[in-house]
């Protein structure tokens, strides 16, 4: 497939590349020219990713990361700047969800999806959005991070689908890097 947006010279950090859609998100950046850094805690699984976008002729990288560790966020996105560069496009992706019905989800449920979908999402923004300040040529896209906890009697959890929770992690990106430089989509 042809790709009229020419990312040549960027640099993506995409998040829960190991699988699903931050996978084809990384396949679809590499084949519009972007050098692609793959981040998630399942290593081997970006190593095959890595080796598929190579056979391409992409340039990829691969970077361990725990959303859930401060730690492991402020690590990843150095090592990927180290490797590659400045980080262009962010896809903050990593994301979790469970199927109990909303009434019986127990408080370590709640935690899981909010560690990894609310806070995770949360830092990892701010970590790569403090690099990108000063970047006048930059394209942020987060897609949304509020997991759903599915049920038989109600689908979706109204308090985990809270756009205003997403609206708070978007605000935070425009706030560290000016709505003006950047393009911040939901997805
Ligand atoms: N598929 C859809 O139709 C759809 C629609 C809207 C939203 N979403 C959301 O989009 C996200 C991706 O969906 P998907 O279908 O591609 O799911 P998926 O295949 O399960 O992918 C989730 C990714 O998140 C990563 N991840 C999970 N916990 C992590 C952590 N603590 N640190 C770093 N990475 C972590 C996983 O990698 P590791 O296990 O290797 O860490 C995996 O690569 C999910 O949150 C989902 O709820 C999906």
């Amino acid at each position: 497939m042809a790709y009229s947006m020419d990312l040549s010279g960027r640099v993506a950090l995409v998040t829960g590349a190991s699988s699903g859609l931050g996978a084809q998100f990384a396949r679809t950046l590499s084949r519009a020219g972007a050098a692609v850094v793959l981040a998630s805690r399942r290593v081997e699984k970006l190593k095959e990713l890595r080796a598929q976008i190579e056979a391409e002729g992409g340039d990829a990288h691969v970077v361990a990361l725990d959303v859930t560790s401060m730690d492991s966020i402020r690590a990843a996105v150095a090592h990927a700047e180290t490797e590659m560069g400045a980080i262009d496009i962010l896809i903050n992706n990593s994301g979790v969800s469970t199927t109990q019905r909303l009434q019986d989800v127990a408080e370590a449920d709640f935690d899981f999806i909010f560690d990894t979908n609310v806070k995770g999402a949360f830092f990892v923004a701010q970590e790569v959005g403090k690099r990108m300040l000063g970047n006048a040529q930059l394209f942020v896209l987060t897609r949304s991070v509020i997991g759903t906890l599915r049920s038989a009697s109600l689908e979706k959890s109204p308090l985990l689908q809270s756009p205003a929770l997403e609206d708070t992690l978007l605000e935070l990106v425009w706030a560290l890097i000016g709505e003006r430089s950047a393009s911040v989509q939901r997805r």
